[in-house]
């Protein structure tokens, strides 16, 4: 019931796209609202992420993602788009965009944005023409529906964010689709100008010289046209442990639709082919995404797709998703992300209230050795922790409406602290709209510069000797058995073998394999060898040369 097969193929290995930049890329995560204030309003802004592009070129990722900056007012943090071409005042300007593109580009950095097609802002002039009446030539822009005969809505639908999915406008006398809030109304990708709208919106972007897109929550794209009910689903637990009521359905009829890849990746893929070297990201998430990551980035439309799987698990639950994706990616290609600015931050979720020093460095180098490219969030580097925040300081509407059993995702999207004596960590000479919180100050990356042991150096020195390992970034991937808190497996391409050894635990491990050769020179290895045996301390980290046949 839930299995998808793409009909058509379109490859992404011909066409244009002859530069696979992307494969194996870390693209490191920028949410502009938190990364640096140039102007001290307290909210980050594009001015500040240039000035701050050094640090990100330093650590030695390929590329940068940014979140929305475009137009908004702001209702989910800019994922509620009221002009696609424009950058919101907040944020800066185009001409500030540009000069952005241009310091990255000079750095060697690409840059990707977010690109957000499945729903607008209610302020978009597309809803307000659509919302007019009946009538109007965007009447069908959006997913509008008659109210039941009793007047409740047209079926069970329920948002992400709570409540129905679904908003009576008294105007047209019917109800809208809104899989998020009921500012962010869904637009109607079964009408074939809304998709070429859409496009027109992204080739704005390739225009002014970016080089990708990460499109956001595209699995909502497509909804059925009949809007038959979600069966139910046993209730399922988000990752603050709460139970929501749209884990109590499967998404079957509103989300991840089959006619999703020729609706829309395709037509968005085949204008982006005039484009040269690009990239398409998908965001996907739920039951079936781990296939879909494979049947979009196969021939779907897309490049490649990151699904949530890695984003809400524990570190022993690691190898489970990554070799689960594994045994279906065929041609595909994954994307990892540990953090994000919607999920729990990784040193938090695997190590819980101060976490050990060492597991913090390990994450970064465990997620970087992944076959896939890598989401690399803000702060990461830092191994900054979730923060902690009072019900009155929350921003997020999500924590709002689901406190205290989850208080949204305000936790991970606290400000960057760049110096640790800094008022605000250095992010803002006004007042931040979030706090930095006051362990994560202590983790401001002039404080980290200076300590060879720290979690910005050790990632620094990972990420650089990495970029000379072309097993990390495009070799096949194996899982070892080497025993229980222990996560090992080879990567290889016909001219390197590596071994990625991790300790997951906090205390010592070893272990032995036959076909280890050597040390592989990894400057941030914390473990060592002895022939065939390899002893890792607590979260310790270890690369060795392997024979090519084991
Ligand atoms: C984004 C969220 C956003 C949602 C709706 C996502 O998955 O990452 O931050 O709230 O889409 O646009
Ligand atoms: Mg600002």
């Amino acid at each position: 019931m839930l299995e998808f097969e793409p009909s058509i193929h379109l490859s992404p290995k011909v066409g244009k796209r002859d530069d696979l930049w992307w494969k194996g890329a870390i693209i490191y995560q920028i949410y502009p609202r938190s990364f640096a204030d140039s102007d001290g309003d307290g909210i980050g802004d594009l001015p500040g992420i240039t000035a701050r592009l050094d640090h990100v070129a330093g650590l030695g990722v390929d590329a940068i993602w940014i979140s929305p900056f475009m137009r908004s007012p702001q209702a989910d943090y800019g994922y509620d788009v009221s002009d696609y071409r424009d950058v919101d005042p907040m944020f800066g300007t185009l001409a500030d965009f540009d000069r952005l593109v241009e310091r990255a580009h000079a750095l060697d950095l690409k840059v990707m944005i977010d690109f957000v097609p499945s729903h607008t802002s209610i302020e978009h002039r597309w809803f307000r023409e659509s919302r007019a009446s009946r009538d109007n030539p965007k009447a069908d822009w959006y997913v509008w529906a008659d109210p039941k005969e009793d007047g409740t809505p047209p079926n069970n639908w329920l948002s992400v964010f709570g409540g129905a999915a679904w908003e009576f406008d008294t105007g047209r006398g019917q109800y809208y689709l809104h899989n998020f809030l009921r500012q962010q109304p869904d637009l109607n990708f079964h009408n074939p100008e809304v998709i070429e709208a859409l496009t027109e919106e992204a080739r704005f972007w390739f225009e002014r010289g970016i080089d990708g897109f990460r499109i956001d929550a595209i699995d909502f794209g497509v909804h059925d046209p009949e809007l038959r009910d979600n069966p139910p689903r046993p209730p399922q637990r988000d990752q603050h442990g709460a139970t929501t009521p749209f884990n109590m359905q499967y998404q079957l009829w509103n989300k991840a639709r089959p006619e999703l890849c020729e609706k829309f990746f395709k037509p968005v893929f085949r204008m982006s082919e005039a484009y040269g070297a690009v990239c398409l990201l998908g965001e996907i998430s739920g039951d079936t995404s781990l296939q879909r990551m494979a049947d979009y980035s196969s021939g779907g439309g897309l490049d490649m797709a990151y699904s949530f799987q890695l984003l809400s698990c524990t570190l022993a639950e690691v190898r489970q998703h990554v070799e689960e994706a594994e045994a279906c990616l065929g041609d595909g290609w994954a994307c990892w992300a540990f953090s994000n600015h919607d999920c729990f931050r990784s040193a938090t979720r695997f190590g819980g209230r101060n976490p050990d020093d060492r597991l913090r460095r390990m994450i970064p180098q465990l997620l970087c050795s992944l076959r896939g490219s890598i989401c690399f969030y803000q702060g990461e580097e830092l191994g900054l922790e979730e923060t902690e925040l009072t019900y009155e300081q929350l921003q997020d509407p999500v924590g709002k409406t689901f406190w205290p059993a989850s208080k949204g995702r305000d936790g991970c999207r606290t400000p960057m602290p760049w110096q640790t004596q800094a008022e605000h960590g250095g992010f803002t000479s006004g007042t931040p709209w979030l706090p930095v919180g006051p362990v994560n100050q202590a983790l401001a990356v002039d404080r980290q510069d200076g300590d060879p042991d720290s979690v910005l150096n050790a990632t620094r020195a990972f990420l650089h000797w990495r970029k000379r390992q072309e097993a990390l970034r495009t070799g096949d991937m194996a899982f070892v058995d080497a025993g229980e808190g222990l996560l090992v497996f080879s990567r290889r391409t016909a001219a390197q073998s590596l071994l990625c050894a991790f300790n997951i635990t906090d205390s010592e491990r070893q272990f032995e394999l036959d076909a280890i050769e050597g040390d592989a020179g990894c400057p941030t290895a914390t473990g060592e060898r002895a022939g065939h045996r390899v002893t890792l301390p607590a979260y310790g980290v270890f690369f060795a040369t392997i024979t090519d046949a084991s």
